[in-house]
């Protein structure tokens, strides 16, 4: 057992965070940033803003920049009114020097496609020269509202009834070459993607507040298996814990 305790300063928060991450078994490798109060709660009133300070705020944008797709559940995307990824110039010349695009897209998960076709990440003029957002969907997705989807973004229809987490990410790899797939929850989809055995990193800021909605950072499907993880790191900032877990070895 270790006393975690204030052990050395850190300049910029993102750096603990970029680190080599490869794609796994033919889809990217996926990582989850969330936050949650100490009583595990996702939202407060339906949103997580209150939830998040300054620092996880701006985590929260720059983690952005280690992704080739950033995938949400359309309830979160609905609730937080979604728009394109903005990074700092900083970070923008970090990717494309690395050969990256400028930002990458958000891609939102969606059976019923009722989404709000006005939200920033579709209408906002300004997001001309952001990548073209990706739905993704399944079979059973109405035809029309299918027809409207695809006038405003990439779609990938990944399984039958349901969005299978697996061959979605499998399509997101081959088709938009995503070898990190950050998701951003809700706590629906985290939950599924857990369940499934394809979360490899769970980036988890806990907050100094009890309360909020009854809502947990991850909703796990009965029956699905416990996901073992091990810790990477821990750092503070205003009585906030930033943890950053990798899956266990197995
Ligand atoms: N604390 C945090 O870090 C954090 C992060 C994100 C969100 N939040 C909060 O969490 C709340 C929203 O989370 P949530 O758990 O209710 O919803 P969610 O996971 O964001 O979205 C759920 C929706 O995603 C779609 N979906 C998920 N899995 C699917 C599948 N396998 N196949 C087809 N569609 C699928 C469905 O959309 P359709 O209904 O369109 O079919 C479903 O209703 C908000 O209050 C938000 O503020 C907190």
């Amino acid at each position: 057992m270790h006393l975690w305790g204030p052990t050395q300063p850190v300049d910029d928060l993102l750096d603990l965070y970029v680190v080599d991450r490869d794609p796994v078994d033919g889809r990217p490798w996926v990582l989850a940033n969330m936050v949650g109060g100490l009583d595990g709660s996702a939202a407060v009133g339906g949103r997580v803003g209150a939830l998040s300070d300054e620092t996880d705020a701006v985590l929260f944008r720059s983690l952005r920049a280690v992704a080739d797709v950033v995938v949400v559940g359309a309830e979160t995307a609905r609730r937080e009114r979604y728009g394109p990824v903005r990074l700092t110039d900083d970070l923008v010349a970090s990717r494309v020097a690395a050969g990256l695009p400028p930002t990458p897209p958000i891609a939102i998960v969606s059976r019923s496609l009722r989404l709000d076709w006005d939200m920033p990440l579709f209408a906002a003029p300004e997001a001309a020269d952001a990548p073209r957002p990706i739905i993704v969907t399944c079979a059973a997705a109405d035809p029309a509202a299918l027809e409207r989807a695809e006038a405003v973004a990439d779609v990938v229809v990944a399984g039958e009834a349901e969005v299978e987490p697996g061959a979605a990410l499998a399509t997101l790899r081959e088709r938009f070459d995503a070898k990190v797939g950050l998701c951003e929850g809700g706590p629906t989809l985290l939950g599924q993607v857990a369940a499934a055995g394809l979360l490899d990193e769970l980036c988890l800021t806990i907050s100094p507040v009890l309360g909020g909605d009854p809502l947990p950072v991850s909703v796990t499907p009965a029956g699905a298996d416990l996901t073992r993880m091990e810790l990477a790191h821990v750092a503070e900032a205003h009585g906030s814990l930033y943890l950053r877990y990798v899956r266990a070895a197995p």
